[in-house]
């Protein structure tokens, strides 16, 4: 059994079967992807993260491979229908790192409505000088109305810690979910009707063909001026030069990225130049104790699937009813 994992982990904190043969990227960098193709090409699973390029030629050079475990959420790096074409599972882990995400957004959020970094910049630049009553005034979180874009498990969860702010909170996503609407006090907009009522937007939707650079120009214009914007999905999600130019027109109160397209952001590049806008390097999930649950998830899915059991988590579940699970192509 054969098993590439593309990121350095413990050999023991992956806590695989023994007998597995396991082809690890021993640097603490990416794994190349000529090197993954290179090495997927008689693997029976790989063990992937977000920056690994899964696509219909890796899966066409890799005639063996029955498993693709992602230690992640999001999955739009790998070629969900091609994998459901040769009968190959995708793993990924949801549930386990809802929370930490969440609090990250409200984080971010926090930190971006009251101007925390320029305060923190304050201070480091020596500028701090006597009290001033019209220092670095920023927004209010309570009392405000939070739009929540896209209320899959994160936005749920961003949703329900508002109500611990006194926030009014609607959302906008592909579905409607009435069931969640009484439990977390959340009324339905259309993502129009969001844009003109929230003072804060938080973005959680997953990246599709669909929401690529759905905060284009016209999106962030419709926006109340001064409103706050959120993105914890993906950096593409968000036109990153339509995001410069709104942050440049001063119409954009501030904007608060985890993600960034693209990633990394290079250190000259224009969205580090505003005070306003605050970027970290994709950390939604990154506790430690998330972190572990998110690769003993990807693990479990692993070894379900290399023993003939349904994953655990599975982005693509229909691949268990197109008849052609465990690696053979379908049809
Ligand atoms: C992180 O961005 C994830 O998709 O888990």
């Amino acid at each position: 059994m054969k098993l590439v994992v593309t990121r350095a982990v413990e050999r023991r904190s992956l806590g695989v079967p023994a007998d597995w043969d396991v082809t690890m990227w021993p640097e603490s960098t990416a794994m190349p992807d000529d090197r993954l193709r290179h090495e997927a090409a008689d693997a029976d699973a790989i063990l992937t993260v977000l920056t690994d390029r899964v696509d219909a030629g890796l899966l066409a050079g890799s005639p063996r491979l029955r498993a693709v475990s992602q230690v992640a959420v999001g999955v739009d790096n790998v070629d969900l229908a091609a994998c459901t074409g040769r009968g190959i599972p995708v793993g990924h882990t949801p549930d386990v790192l809802t929370e930490t995400t969440a609090d990250t957004a409200w984080a971010l959020l926090a930190a971006a409505v009251r101007r925390i970094p320029e305060g923190r910049d304050h201070v480091l630049a020596g500028e701090w000088g006597p009290w001033r009553p019209d220092l670095l005034l920023g927004g209010d979180l309570h009392g405000s109305t939070l739009g929540v874009v896209g209320l899959g498990r994160i936005g749920a969860a961003v949703a329900r810690r508002a109500a611990g702010f006194s926030m009014r909170v609607v959302y906008w996503s592909r579905h409607r979910k009435p069931h969640l609407e009484a439990e977390l006090r959340c009324s339905f907009r259309s993502f129009q009707q969001l844009l003109s009522e929230s003072d804060h937007v938080v973005v959680t939707i997953p990246l599709t063909e669909d929401t690529h650079h759905l905060f284009g120009a016209a999106a962030l214009a419709a926006m109340r001026p001064g409103a706050v914007l959120v993105n914890v999905s993906r950096g593409a999600v968000v036109d990153t030069s339509a995001l410069v130019d709104a942050l440049v027109s001063g119409r954009l109160g501030a904007a608060a990225l985890d993600v960034t397209e693209p990633e990394p952001l290079p250190g000259d590049h224009p969205l580090l130049s505003f005070p306003n806008c605050l970027v970290i390097p994709h950390l939604g999930s990154a506790s430690h104790r998330t972190r572990t649950a998110m690769l003993e998830r990807a693990v479990e899915n692993l070894v379900c699937a290399l023993e003939g059991r349904p994953m655990v988590s599975c982005a693509n579940p229909e691949v268990y009813t197109s008849g052609a699970a465990g690696g053979q192509p379908a049809g």
